[in-house]
Parts: structure tokens; C-alpha cells; sequence
């Protein structure tokens, strides 16, 4: 969604105001996808037919600003059913959506009331992820899907000193937290500090992968897969020497802009985990691998819709060749940390496990202190974080990292 509206002409070319509210409508969409169209299905008679173009697209926005954006109810049914008489394919649906739609300007509420937020999780993520977490899984993910997100920063200096500017607290170590209702402004570029480079975007949770890696001062390490370089940054800023690879040039251009306003020194280099050899055996070596995504559905929930198994399959297998290549560069006992922000386990705890049978590494203790939060979420040499953690304080992504250390 982000890119899209980056992109996009029509919401460039909008005021900052109606930008703002298209970005709400399209994000309410996406996390509240599944109460949206039960209701919808109250009121549709058969389903909508296949090539009806953006008819379902038009029906949900305009249900999720009736039911959750509390906008005024005429007029949305108004706009959404001259927006069905604009187009060739929904015209023939113009009638069917002021019917349906008043409906759910008038009833739409109460039939919420049975609706559980539960809903907005498809139904191949429940499953996979009741079977790995339990039950209770789906309803704390559901909640911290439909809650305000918090914005969370990794500082580069005094944690307590930036957060308290910026009316946040700190979580643990560089981390700090601002709840949405005490942000100053959507837009963080404009918050101070930002352009002086004193602090980044960072869920707490892709804070830890580095704490458990503990670069020191001086190490040679590789970040693998590092574009946009939130990882690599924090390496940097403990002092160690490191070239960060990755394969797509505008993301590691992003990276190479994100060091300059830190005013970090990295080497970067385009190129595939796959091939990437260095000139020398490596202490340690982080890798970030492309993933399915789905444990940070909370901030980016169009992966709800964009996802499915047959991905997370195809994924696990190109994860662990990559996790083959990376540990070829490293020293004999020299650290790993493997680290995906999937909640699925085919892309943690499986890869993990193939490694430990299949690859010249060892599983590595980890050390609690190194760890500045989260020592509830480690299990043996690995850290879990299930989908819905930390409900109660504005939820964290799902992660799972791994550490070891290569044979001698
Ligand atoms: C999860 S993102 C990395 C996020 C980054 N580590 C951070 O903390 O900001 C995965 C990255 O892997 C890169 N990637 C995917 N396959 C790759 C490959 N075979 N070789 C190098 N980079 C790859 C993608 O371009 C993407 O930037």
C-alpha cells in the first residue's frame, strides 16, 4: 500500500487533507477486511458476480467509512454510487449498491456486534498460527490489527533524552516508544532530530535480531539482505566494520542515504547472497531474509491480502539457501544471526532446525544481557515473538531470530 501511494498519480496529485483521508479509508479496509465484507454478504443477495471490476472495492470503502470512519452515511452512500455509475464494468451495479449500502448505513452497527475482529485474519493464518502459538493467538493479533500503532524508534545517543522530546518512553537499550495519541505529527521526517540523523523508525522487535548478534568494536560483519539498513545501522553504531549486501540497487540506494543522515560509515554492496563471497572469513554475519511478511501485518496489513501458504512454502526454501551461502563466509567460530519477521514457522524454527542438521553451525546460547527486552520471548538459541505480542502495551511485530556459530 505504502508504494502504491507513493507512486500513484491520483494520490499525489490530491490535497494533504483528502491524502489523509484516502490513506484512513484504505488502511481500515485492509485491517477490518473481514467485518467489512460479512457485512456486505448480510446484504448482498448472490455474490458478486467475477468481472465486476472495482464494484466489491467501491462497496468495502464505503462500508468502512460508514461503520468504523463514522463519516456521514448519505453522503458516502451518494459518492459510492456515482463512483459505480462513472465505470463501464460497475455501472450495471449502481442501483445494487444504494441498496446494500443503505442498508448498512442503517443495520450495519448492530450486525457488527457480531462480528468479532477475529474475522480480519484469514483463514489459512488462523490456522497455521493456532496450530504454532494456540488459541489465544488470534484474538491478541486481532486486537493489535484494529489498535492504534504506536510509532517506535532505535536512538543513536541518549534514548531517555530523545524520547522524553518526543513524548515517548523508552522501552529498553536505544528503544523508545510514542503511542499514536501522543505523536506530534504523522509525518517523522518533520519530528526533531530525524534530519540530524539522532534516531530511525524501528519496531522494537527488528531492534533485537542485533542485540542478539552483539557486534563489538571493530568486528568484521556482514548484514545480508540489509536494504533499507535499519540493521545496519545499528551494527554501525557499535562500532563494527560493515558491508551491508543486498540485490535491488533503489532499496540499497535508500540504505546509502539512511547512513549518510546517521552519519554512519558502511560499505554497501549490490549484489545476491547467493554469489556474494568476502574477501575475508568473517566474525559474524546477520541475515535478514526475505520473508511472507506476515509478522508485521499490524503495520503493513495489506499483507493479509497479499500473502498465502503456497508463498510461505517457496520462501522457506530460497531462506535456507541463502543461510547456506551466508555461512561460507564466515570464520570458524565466528556468530550467525538468521532472522526472519514472519510469524509463519516454516520460515523460523524449520529453517533453524534444517540448519543445525545440514550446515557446519551450532546452536549459540544466548545471553540474557545482551538482550535489552523481550527475555520473555527467548526459547533455547532462538527468540520467538508470536503475532498479538504485547497487546496490552501496542503490540510488537512477529519476529523469529536465530543465533549460532559456525564449527571449527
Ligand atoms: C527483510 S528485507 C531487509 C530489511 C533490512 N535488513 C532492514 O533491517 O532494514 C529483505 C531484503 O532482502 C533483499 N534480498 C532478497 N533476496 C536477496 C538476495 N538473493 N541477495 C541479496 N539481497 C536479497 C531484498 O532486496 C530486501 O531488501
Amino acid at each position: 500500500m505504502d508504494e502504491v501511494l507513493a507512486t500513484g498519480h491520483t494520490f499525489s496529485s490530491m490535497s494533504q487533507r483528502d491524502r489523509a483521508l484516502a490513506r484512513a479509508i484504505a488502511g481500515t479496509v485492509l485491517r477490518r477486511c473481514g467485518q467489512v465484507d460479512a457485512v456486505l454478504d448480510l446484504y448482498l443477495a448472490h455474490p458478486l458476480p467475477q468481472k465486476t471490476g472495482l464494484m466489491r472495492g467501491i462497496l468495502r470503502c464505503a462500508t468502512a467509512e460508514i461503520l468504523f470512519l463514522r463519516s456521514p452515511a448519505f453522503a458516502i452512500v451518494n459518492e459510492a454510487v456515482s463512483q459505480a455509475a462513472s465505470k463501464g464494468k460497475t455501472r450495471a451495479f449502481r442501483h445494487l449498491a444504494n441498496a446494500v449500502l443503505r442498508k448498512v448505513a442503517t443495520e450495519g452497527l448492530d450486525k457488527l456486534k457480531d462480528l468479532p475482529p477475529s474475522l480480519n485474519i484469514p483463514d489459512w493464518l488462523q490456522t497455521s498460527w493456532k496450530t504454532a502459538y494456540g488459541d489465544q493467538v488470534i484474538e491478541d493479533a486481532a486486537s493489535v490489527l484494529i489498535a492504534d500503532q504506536p510509532t517506535d524508534i532505535t536512538v543513536f545517543g541518549n534514548a531517555k533524552s530523545w524520547a522524553e522530546k518526543l513524548n515517548g518512553h523508552v522501552l529498553g537499550g536505544q528503544s523508545a516508544r510514542i503511542q499514536a495519541k501522543d505523536r506530534q505529527s504523522g509525518d517523522v521526517t518533520k519530528w526533531p532530530g530525524f534530519e540530524e540523523g539522532a534516531w530511525q523508525v524501528q519496531d522494537a522487535a527488528a531492534s533485537l535480531p542485533v542485540a542478539l548478534l552483539a557486534p563489538k568494536p571493530g568486528e568484521h560483519i556482514a548484514d545480508l539482505c540489509a536494504a533499507p539498513g535499519g540493521k545496519t545501522a545499528q551494527l554501525a553504531d557499535a562500532g563494527a566494520k560493515v558491508v551491508a549486501v543486498d540485490r535491488a540497487q533503489n532499496r540499497l540506494q535508500r540504505l546509502e542515504q539512511n547512513m549518510k543522515r546517521l552519519g554512519l560509515d558502511v560499505q554497501s554492496v549490490c549484489g545476491d547472497v547467493m554469489q556474494w563471497q568476502s574477501e575475508t572469513p568473517l566474525d559474524a554475519i546477520l541475515l535478514d531474509a526475505p520473508c511472507s511478511a506476515t509478522g508485521v501485518f499490524r503495520r503493513h496489513p495489506d499483507v493479509l491480502a497479499l500473502k498465502s501458504e503456497e508463498q510461505v512454502c517457496e520462501l522457506a526454501s530460497m531462506q535456507f539457501s541463502l543461510l547456506a551461502a551466508a555461512t561460507q563466509n564466515l570464520r570458524p567460530g565466528g556468530r550467525l544471526v538468521y532472522c526472519v519477521c514472519s510469524a509463519q514457522v516454516e520460515e523460523g524454527e524449520q529453517i533453524a532446525a534444517r540448519a543445525l542438521a545440514e550446515l557446519p553451525l551450532e546452536a549459540a546460547s544466548i545471553n540474557l544481557e545482551t538482550l535489552p527486552f523481550g527475555q520473555e520471548f527467548v526459547s533455547g538459541h532462538a527468540l520467538r515473538i508470536a503475532p498479538g505480542a504485547w497487546a496490552d502495551k501496542g503490540g510488537l511485530d512477529a519476529f523469529y531470530m536465530a543465533s549460532f556459530t559456525r564449527k571449527g
